[in-house]
Formats: structure tokens, sequence, C-alpha cells
């Protein structure tokens, strides 16, 4: 029996700076209004006419994390890519990223779950490693939401949350069980599917054929869809059951966390969570002051800083936690 553990960590944004001001030129918005709502200032979206796809920047990510892992690619035996935006239908990204790397011919899995979707690749990834299977994993959660947003005031309750981005972590096999990943913790309620919902292009609905041939400005499909203030009361009692959770399993309590890595939703969940387990503000990483909403690039561009200005050392308990469409939510408990 093996434990797994983080030994590399990358993350890639794209150049371009979006403000809020920047947004209030698009859209009927403003910082204010953004800023006291959801604590982004600012988001980082993909120029058109970049390179920059879910799968690149993910490859970016993942080639900083290999390199800073100190194992050569061709040390990875498999790879998981976690994304609601990527570049094609079908086939994932996961591929994209075996091919770009020239890696073998390893396995290469993608996994959706949303703003869930690391926590979910990192669980599956710290499995295949405890079971032995594989012993060196490349995680990867790359977003690009811009291109997909409705940038009118049709659509600025979603479009102002988001950014572009991607974070890696390589996963290896840790002999010593007391350390590395100790547990995963993944929930989901089907129940609340449309509640944070992109429905086109899937295939659940005969129309979508009809809508392309009609070529309808007024169609909504192609935008994704919230309901903002339910996901919110949702995604803080989630948040808060699923952290527990994890310190319980490891007989933990909420002063045995170091650092708090909360999927970059909102600023406002995030406090609530910070304020409902007494942490201080050097226990919780927050960045998506400067970011936005990555979903499944958050939790690893967040892990990813932490980590590069030292506030994560050696025999941290670390501890990270997601809530998302779905709805989809869970934990991970690290010891560093
Ligand atoms: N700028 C200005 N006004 C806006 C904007 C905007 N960008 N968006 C909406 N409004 C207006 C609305 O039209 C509405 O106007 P009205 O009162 O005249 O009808 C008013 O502001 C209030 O709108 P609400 O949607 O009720 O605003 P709310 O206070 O709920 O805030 C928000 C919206 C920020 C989305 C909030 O519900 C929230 O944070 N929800 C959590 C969801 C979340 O974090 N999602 C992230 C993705 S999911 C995840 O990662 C967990």
């Amino acid at each position: 029996m093996y434990n797994s553990k983080i030994i590399g960590l990358g993350k890639y944004v794209p150049e371009n700076v979006v403000t809020n001001d920047d947004l209030s030129k698009l859209m009927d918005t403003n910082d204010e209004w953004i800023t006291e709502r959801t604590g982004i200032k600012e988001r980082r979206w993909v120029k058109e006419g970049s390179d920059d796809t879910t799968a690149t920047m993910g490859v970016k990510a993942a080639k900083i994390a290999i390199e800073r892992s100190g194992l050569d690619k061709d040390d990875i035996d498999f790879i998981i890519f976690a994304t609601l935006s990527p570049d094609m239908y079908f086939p994932g990204p996961g591929v994209q990223v075996q091919h770009a790397l020239d890696i073998k011919t390893v396995g290469a899995l993608d996994v959706r779950n949303q703003c869930s979707g690391f926590v979910y690749a990192l669980s599956v990834a710290d499995n295949f490693i405890k079971t032995g299977m594989y012993k060196n994993i490349l995680v990867i959660g790359s977003e690009l939401h811009s291109y997909g947003l409705d940038k009118t005031t049709r659509g600025r309750g979603v479009t102002v949350i988001f950014g572009d981005g991607a974070g890696a972590a390589v996963i290896t096999r840790e002999e010593d069980t007391s350390k590395g990943i100790l547990s995963t913790h993944l929930h989901s309620q089907g129940e609340h599917a449309e509640e944070l919902v992109l429905i086109a292009p899937g295939m659940g609905k005969r129309w979508v054929n009809d809508i392309l041939a009609e070529n309808d400005p007024n169609d909504e499909s192609y935008f994704p869809h919230m309901n903002g203030q339910f996901v919110f009361k949702n995604a803080v009692v989630r948040f808060s059951e699923v952290i527990m959770e994890g310190l319980m399993q490891n007989n933990m309590d909420k002063d045995s966390i170091d650092m708090l890595i909360p999927h970059q939703a909102n600023l406002r969940i995030a406090q609530f969570i910070q304020t409902k387990f007494q942490l201080s503000d050097d226990q919780v990483y927050n960045n998506i002051m400067r970011y936005g909403n990555t979903t499944a690039a958050s939790i690893p561009i967040a892990l990813c800083e932490a980590w590069e200005e030292g506030k994560i050392k050696s025999g941290d308990n670390v501890v990270l936690a997601a809530f998302g469409s779905g709805f989809t939510w869970g934990s991970a408990i690290i010891k560093w």
C-alpha cells in the first residue's frame, strides 16, 4: 500500500488582463458591483488570435510542473485533464497533452466535474497510485472560458466572474503512508444540474441542430446559465461539510489546518468558510481578485502560487476544497 504526493506544480495564465473597468465598456456593469459581490478586480482572458487554448495552456503549466518535479517527461505514466471548456467537443484535451509533450503512448483521461474537476482528477490519480497501477501521474486543470461568454449586458451576471488559465501537478508514489494525499472526498447532487449549466452543444436536445440552422442570435443555449444565489447558498454548506468530512476521517479538527486552498468561486464564499473555521488570513489562500473564477484550473493555480510564495511548508496540513456545477463538490487532505 502506498500514498501519493505532489512533487511538482506549474501554472500558466494568458497575458491579457481584463479589469472590471474594461468590462464596463462592454456591458452595463461596474467595478463597485463586481468587487462587492465577488471580490474580483481583474481576470485574464485569452486574446483572440493568440495561440492559447485550453490544451496549450495546460501543456505550458504541465511543462513547468514536470520540470519542478525533477522527473523526465517519459517518467509520466498517466495523464488526467480536468476541464469544462475543451478545445474540441471530442476528443478531450488529455490526448492533446500526450501528443504535445511527446510522452510515449500513456493513457490519457478527461475529467469534467467543472469547478471540482481538479479535486476529482486528483482523487483518481491518488487512487491509481495507491493501488500501484501507476507511479507518476500528470494532473492538469485548464479552462478557456472567455471565448464562450456572453459579453453583452444579458450575460453580465455570469461573464464578469470567469477567467482563463491553467494549473498542473505531478503526483508520484509515496512509500510513507503518513505523508502525501491522506484522503479525498467526492460528492454530487444531480437534481441541481440546471442551476449552473451550459446546455449546448450537448446531445440531450435534438434542437441543437435546429438552432445552428436558424443561427438564432437570441438563443442562449450556448452561454452558461447560473442561478447565482442558489449556487452561493449551496456552496457555503457543501464546502463546510466536505472540509469537515476530510478532517474527521484523519482525526483532525479545524485547528489542524495549516493552509486551506478553496476553489476560487467567489471571495465572499471563501470568506464565509474562513470565518466558519476561524482561520486567519495566512491560513487561506485566495487569488480570485487577480484571476476570477477559472473553475478546474483555480485550485492548481492557487496551490502553485501558495507554494511559490513559500506559504506551504513540509509537514503542513493542506486542505483543498471545491464546489460547483453538477452540483459536484469534494476535498483533499494533504500532509505536505
Ligand atoms: N453588474 C451590475 N449589475 C449586475 C451584474 C453585473 N455584472 N450582474 C447582475 N446584476 C444585477 C442584476 O441584474 C440584478 O438587478 P435587479 O435587482 O435590477 O434585477 C442585481 O444586480 C442583483 O442580481 P443578483 O443576481 O441577485 O446578484 P447577487 O447578489 O446574487 O450576486 C452573484 C450575483 C455574484 C453571482 C452571486 O449570486 C454569487 O456570488 N453567487 C455564487 C455563485 C458563484 O460564485 N458562482 C461561481 C461559479 S460556481 C462556483 O464556482 C461555485
